[in-house]
């Protein structure tokens, strides 16, 4: 395998590809390119479980918000966790996300046990945290028992955008500075933004994308924003499928090594988002092990799928699915490409 160069875009060219429908076949070929060039047909998994939608957070855009009165709040217990990994690691998984609100409730050390356990049972798993933000040595410790990866959004690059989505008690500068601790500890590292979230202007997501290439992460998680019924924005428009697609193209060409999901969120703005993200350049899917019974409650927007399924079921689904559209699944960890490092 040869070094893929990074593309590296003007600002105004990146405006024009972002603005206009008619570029999604010509960015999707080239991205498609890039991503066969490095991972192949290959497809990584990662078993989704979303332990705990309490969250001390009021994000304007998020339906498991604090204020939100009308969720039933869950909590997994330690137990259920482990039986998720116990049931994920049986249909080959070998990444579990384990995701959720900010819940205080599980403390640094009732995450690292989580971890640590995991770990004890399956050696050859990675594990990734989503669980916001936390202190330096809560990551250092989170670290140090065994977790590998971790996806903290940065949301959006531009502080005064994210003071339009988020309540003025969140930190701007705090959360752009856990990305660079994180990976200071050691971490692969996953940062992210929703496309279309309210106010957002095309020229924020070409700063997002100055973001990271300052950051440099290992993953990055994109989807379009959509609306939540209980929440302030819920009368704000969904963000554009096809400007969704569009970016995970260009991130496909700006960081060609990056592992980079065709996520739920664009699953769930178009039945076939998933497929067609793979086909723009994404390498990664996340389906979801949480137990049937939480799913429908883990509502960040309206209209999510699969909140019906079996794990099982959904790893079948998604077989078929990938194999359809010519992926190949794969059972390992499936870590970023080690010529990551390069760039
Ligand atoms: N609490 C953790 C955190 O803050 O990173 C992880 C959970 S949070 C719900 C995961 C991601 O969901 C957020 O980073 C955000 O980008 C996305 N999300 C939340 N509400 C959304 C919405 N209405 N539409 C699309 N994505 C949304
Ligand atoms: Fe905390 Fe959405 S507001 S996870």
């Amino acid at each position: 395998m040869s070094f893929v160069k990074a593309e590296n875009f003007t600002d105004q060219r990146l405006l024009e590809l972002i603005s206009d429908d008619k570029y999604n076949e010509y960015l999707a070929k080239k991205a498609d390119k890039v991503r066969q060039e490095i991972y192949g047909k290959d497809v990584y998994v990662r078993g989704l479980i979303e332990f705990s939608n309490f969250c001390k957070n009021n994000c304007y855009y998020c339906g498991i918000r604090k204020s939100n009165l009308n969720v039933e709040r869950y909590r997994l217990s330690f137990d259920e966790i482990i039986m998720c990994a116990k049931i994920g690691y049986k249909l080959g998984y070998r990444t579990f996300v384990l995701q959720g609100g900010e819940d205080l409730k599980f403390k640094d050390e009732d995450i690292c046990k989580i971890v640590e356990e995991i770990k004890k049972i399956h050696p050859d798993c990675a594990i990734t945290l989503s669980i916001g933000e936390r202190s330096k040595e809560a990551y250092r410790s989170f670290f140090n028992a065994g977790a590998d990866r971790y996806l903290l959004r940065e949301e959006t690059s531009n502080k005064n955008h994210y003071y339009k989505l988020h309540p003025k008690e969140m930190s701007f500068e705090n959360r752009r500075k856990a990305l660079f601790d994180l990976k200071e500890i050691g971490f692969q590292v996953g940062g992210g933004f929703m496309v279309g979230s309210p106010y957002q202007k095309d020229e924020d997501l070409i700063s997002d994308l100055r973001f990271l290439q300052e950051l440099k992460p290992d993953m990055i998680g994109i989807g379009p924003y959509l609306s939540q019924h209980d929440t302030p924005f819920k009368d704000m428009e969904n963000g554009s499928y096809k400007k969704t697609l569009r970016l995970v193209s260009i991130l496909r060409l700006m960081f060609p090594y990056c592992l980079i999901p065709a996520t739920t969120a664009l699953g769930t703005i178009n039945p076939f988002g998933r497929e067609e993200g793979l086909k723009a350049g994404a390498n990664v899917l996340m389906p979801n092990l949480s137990p049937n019974s939480y799913r429908e409650l883990y509502s960040l927007y309206d209209n999510k799928i699969c909140t019906g399924d079996e794990a099982a079921e959904c790893r079948n689904c998604l077989e078929l699915r990938i194999k359809k559209a010519g992926y190949n699944i794969v059972t390992h960890r499936g870590d970023v490409s080690e010529y990551k490092k390069m760039y």
